[in-house]
């Protein structure tokens, strides 16, 4: 098949993603276009409509096993006809769990076809002390690689009815909003860094200390993006989560390419 050029979809809400999907596009040997998924009105809305020359790759981080739900909203006009893509869904080195069969099922109801697949592992971005150093040089280097191994394989086939067939792991379905809400102390100094960069616009400007709860798909991005500290998740509820991940997560975990 020859490919004029590729979209790169990713929504990356602490940066993870972002990396290797930017590492995935850079690498292809055709032109990339790399948009961000985002709720945000000054992003625009995604119209896209892909023919069988175009390559899509959607990134995007695995929320509680699962695609985080709002993404499939803002690809409501992403649209392919016998196109082939390219899964990248990037976890915090528990498990990715459905992830890749969700995408994969929701992409080709979509007019898309899979030809290939990545569950990366990366820093955990709630617990940022599990695979703090991930992606690591090696792991954007397999990303890479990756992205040549599908260039050969989209070479060496002579249309989109050769796709290699996948057989995902997990149960069908669509993941639900977290709920978990990042809470703000005195510290906030109500600069808007937070509202600027809320992929939902969850954060009002004029009242940047605090969140609209039912907005919120809990991707920490503000916790992240906040100069004085002053946004975190209650300590209970990390307490909790960082002993459950402490017994399941392991920060050696491979990448697994299909
Ligand atoms: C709400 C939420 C749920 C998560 N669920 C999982 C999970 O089910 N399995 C896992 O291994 N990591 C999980 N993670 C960790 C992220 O998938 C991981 O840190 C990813 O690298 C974040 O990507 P980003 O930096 O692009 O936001 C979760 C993170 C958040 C914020």
């Amino acid at each position: 098949m020859n490919i004029s050029s590729a979209t790169v979809l990713h929504f990356s809400g602490t940066g993870t993603t972002e990396k290797y999907a930017k590492a995935f596009a850079k690498a292809l040997p055709f032109p990339a276009t790399i948009h961000e998924i985002s709720k945000r009105k000054d992003a625009g809305s995604l119209d896209l409509s892909l023919g069988a020359d175009e390559l899509l790759v959607l990134a995007f981080p695995v929320y509680a096993g699962f695609a985080p739900a709002f993404i499939w909203d803002c690809l409501e006009n992403v649209a392919g006809s016998s196109t082939p893509a390219v899964i990248l869904a990037v976890y915090g080195a528990r498990n990715y769990d459905n992830a890749l069969l969700e995408a994969h099922t929701k992409l080709s109801a979509k007019g898309f076809a899979t030809v290939g697949a990545a569950a990366l592992v990366a820093r955990h971005s709630i617990i940022q002390s599990i695979a703090p150093d991930r992606p690591n040089a090696a792991d954007l280097e397999e990303a890479a690689s990756f992205a040549r191994t599908i260039a050969e394989r989209l070479d060496g086939m002579g249309s989109i009815a050769d796709a290699l067939t996948f057989e995902f792991k997990g149960e069908a379905g669509t993941g639900s909003a977290p709920g978990m809400v990042p809470q703000v102390s005195e510290d906030c100094i109500l600069c808007g860094a937070c509202a600027a960069s809320c992929p939902v616009e969850a954060i009002p400007y004029d009242e940047p200390n605090t969140t609209n709860a039912e907005a919120c798909i809990s991707c920490l991005r503000c916790i992240d993006v906040c100069p004085m500290d002053a946004r975190s998740l209650p300590a209970q509820l990390l307490e909790g989560i960082g002993g459950m991940l402490s017994q399941v997560a392991d920060p050696a975990k491979k990448n697994e390419l299909f």
